[in-house]
């Protein structure tokens, strides 16, 4: 078994929004990291000493000074991470999800570098209706951000079975917890709603189900991945999918806001369920302990007062999102 504890690790997009959280819990459990990103690193964000290399990893001097000779493992987050994003530039999606995955698993190779863990999704095998998703589901992604996370998985699998490299492909399901001030997702959408005596937008009947993990369960399986030398897919999730309106029900709640929802038509491709399957990630003594209300009660006092606990900026753009018909509705994005 690998002892995370006593490694010296590189979380690239360690300044993103899953990286500030990985870091965090890396420091406090004593690994010695080195955070690689474009941007830098929210001051405050975390208590401890790290390393912090700043700069594209698509530069290679920029990726050999990250992942440097004794590096134990990796924890790979940098990526285009907007699908939407990625349907209106493939090239250069595939060029920082493919290109630079390949570019790290090479240094890795070179440096003996024992663990390689990846962000994926469970996007890589597209739209399943409503079949659950394990790790044996075939990968027929549906679009740029999906098939450049499946083109990766598969470089991870060629450098275990032919240099050893423990590589593991982390299927996240939707993320959401503290720190996601700046992100659009619907979660912040309907926090930013609350704040601003808004509403929000709902796609179709509200009643597609989705599985959102909680941050810190996310950093639970990253760790539990590590220490069993997991390779290979592993999904990473909360094990249960809550409809869209259990959603804003459930942001109501903790909120204390009304937050009048309005069902608008569904979008063309509008997954009707995310459903899957964490046996195997459990088998490893991964534990997912929040549920909606619980998770979403981490995420609204950030919002509630504008205070950001972990450095990042309040987004300036808090309230665009707020009004009826102001922002693309709940449910967009829901197959990441
Ligand atoms: N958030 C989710 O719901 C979710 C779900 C499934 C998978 N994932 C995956 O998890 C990972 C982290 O997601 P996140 O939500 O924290 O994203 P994020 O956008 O908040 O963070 C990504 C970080 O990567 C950095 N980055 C991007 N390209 C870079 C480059 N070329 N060089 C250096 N740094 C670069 C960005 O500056 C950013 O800080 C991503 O790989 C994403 O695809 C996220």
């Amino acid at each position: 078994m690998a002892d995370p504890r006593c490694s010296r690790v590189l979380v690239t997009g360690g300044a993103g929004f899953i990286g500030r959280r990985v870091v965090r819990a890396l420091l406090e459990i004593g690994a010695e990291v080195t955070v690689a990103d474009k941007q830098p690193f929210p001051d405050g964000a975390v208590r401890g000493e790290f390393r912090t290399v700043l700069g594209d990893l698509r530069d290679p001097g920029v990726a050999a000074r990250a992942l440097d000779p004794g590096t134990d493992a990796v924890v790979h987050l940098a990526a285009v991470t907007s699908v939407l994003r990625s349907v209106a530039d493939p090239a250069g999606t595939y060029d920082v999800n493919v290109a630079l995955t390949e570019n790290l698993l090479e240094l890795a190779r070179k440096h003996e570098t024992r663990t390689f863990l990846f962000a994926s999704t469970n996007a890589v095998v597209g739209d399943v209706g409503r079949n659950v998703i394990t790790e044996q589901t075939p990968m027929r992604p549906m679009t740029p951000y999906g098939a450049t996370k499946a083109a990766a998985e598969m470089l991870l699998s060629c450098y275990t079975a032919c240099y050893g490299v423990n590589a593991c492909a982390l299927r996240f399901s939707n993320v959401y917890g503290p720190g996601m001030a700046a992100k659009d997702s619907f979660v912040p959408r309907l926090m930013r709603a609350a704040r601003c005596g808004g509403g929000v937008d709902v796609y179709g009947d509200g009643h597609q189900l989705r599985d959102l993990v909680h941050i810190d369960d996310v950093v639970g399986g990253v760790l539990a991945a590590w220490r069993a030398d997991w390779t290979g897919p592993l999904i990473v999730a909360a094990g249960r999918s809550d409809s869209v309106n259990d959603l804003v029900a459930a942001a109501r709640r903790v909120t204390g806001a009304p937050i009048p929802a309005r069902h608008v038509p569904a979008k063309q491709g509008e997954m009707p369920a995310v459903l899957v399957d964490i046996a195997t990630a459990r088998a490893l003594g991964y534990q997912p302990a929040y549920d909606l209300g619980s998770g979403l009660a981490t995420v609204w006092p950030e919002f509630a007062d504008g205070t950001v606990a972990d450095g990042t900026a309040a987004s300036v753009a808090d309230g665009a999102a707020a009004g009826h018909g102001s922002a693309a509705p709940v449910g967009a994005e829901a197959a990441k």
